[in-house]
């Protein structure tokens, strides 16, 4: 699907003239879509980046919808203007709104200095909100009424000044779902998801599965020859509950035990091969389940209780106490 240029500049798709080589601070990654399904949302995201409107990615965690969010950008004609991402709940709640509309100074204890916030950061170009649901409420109100009259008033300010923002937001959780239970407010959603995009999960696109691990391997510093077919057969067997992300580590996990012959079973997560769980494992209590669940997610996490926390669909302070109560430090 990808055009390559000799020269290693942006490449265009030639089905959805899509640029899919997308850049971030550290990296640039080739967009990997060979699956039907993946390709439709391709096809929408050339639409919708043309488009001023703000646009809801939904999608498991680890799909791909920061990728989608910054080729929204790349492709639209805000272009040459920022992308400013922001991860809603790396933040705790008292700082979202400094970070998000600015403060200014002596607005609070330690505000030194007038400082922008990231909406008139974004302007001119794209702001990303990720994790979206993890928005208090409180601050929904004022992101309202950026979004709607593109007004913004920094922290302890009396004035109000224009921002011009496209937002793309994304969440994992169902946001129809929190707004019935008067989690997220009805008026915001409706706001924000005017465009919405759905990125499929990995088990249901497996046409991707070997096309990512190629591609993901061809990225290492020391690649790998390649896979073997046994260890094809498990990468397409396993129905890959971290999506995209936990593939890429897989990838990585293989090539640093493979140091340069062909990547076999022996070196992908066992969980990926199935090696490491007990045939039959002993029925479990309830609590000893969770403890299993919990503790497996936060390895999965990298050890992240931030991360592992999102996943689990509780908040942070209540993983420290369950984290506590195993004797694990976090
Ligand atoms: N189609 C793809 N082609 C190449 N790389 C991809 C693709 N989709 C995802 N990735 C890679 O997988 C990883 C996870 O993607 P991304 O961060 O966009 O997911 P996400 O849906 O935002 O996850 P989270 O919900 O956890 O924030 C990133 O390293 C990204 O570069
Ligand atoms: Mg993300």
């Amino acid at each position: 699907m990808v055009e390559t240029l000799p020269d290693g500049s942006p490449c265009r798709c030639d089905v959805c003239g899509l640029e899919t080589v997308i850049s971030s601070v550290r990296s640039q990654t080739p967009i990997v879509a060979e699956s039907e399904a993946l390709r439709t949302v391709l096809l929408r995201v050339a639409d919708f980046a043309l488009a001023e409107a703000p646009v809801m990615v939904f999608g498991e965690s680890g799909t791909g919808k920061e990728i989608v969010a910054r080729a929204l950008h790349a492709n639209g004609p805000r272009r040459a203007g920022p992308f400013v991402a922001l991860n809603v709940a790396a933040v705790p709640g008292e700082l979202l709104e400094s970070e998000l509309f600015g403060h200014v100074r002596g607005a609070f204890t330690g505000a030194t200095q007038s400082r922008e916030g990231l909406l008139e950061a974004a302007s001119g170009g794209t702001l990303f909100l990720d994790e979206i649901a993890e928005m208090p409420l409180p601050l929904q109100a004022k992101l309202l009424r950026a979004v709607q009259e593109g007004e913004v008033r920094r922290v302890g300010d009396t004035r109000v000044f224009g921002v011009d923002v496209r937002f793309v937001c994304a969440t994992h959780r169902d946001l129809r779902a929190l707004v019935a239970r008067g989690l997220f407010r009805e008026d915001l959603y409706y706001r924000l998801k005017v465009l919405a995009l759905r990125v499929p999960p990995l088990r249901e696109r497996p046409d991707d599965v070997l096309p990512l691990a190629r591609s993901f391997l061809s990225l290492e510093k020391r690649p790998a020859a390649g896979f073997t077919p046994e260890a094809e057969a498990a990468l397409l067997a396993y129905p890959w509950p971290g999506n995209v992300r936990e593939l890429g580590n897989a990838v990585k996990h293989g090539a640093a035990l493979a140091r340069g012959a062909s990547i076999g079973v022996e070196h992908l997560p066992e969980e990926v091969t199935g090696g490491g769980e007990p045939a039959g494992p002993a029925p479990l209590s309830l609590a000893d389940a969770e403890r299993e669940h919990v503790l497996r997610v936060l390895e999965r996490c990298g050890g992240s209780p931030q991360e592992a926390a999102r996943i689990l669909g509780i908040g942070r302070t209540t993983l420290w106490r369950k984290l506590r109560r195993y004797g694990v430090e976090a």
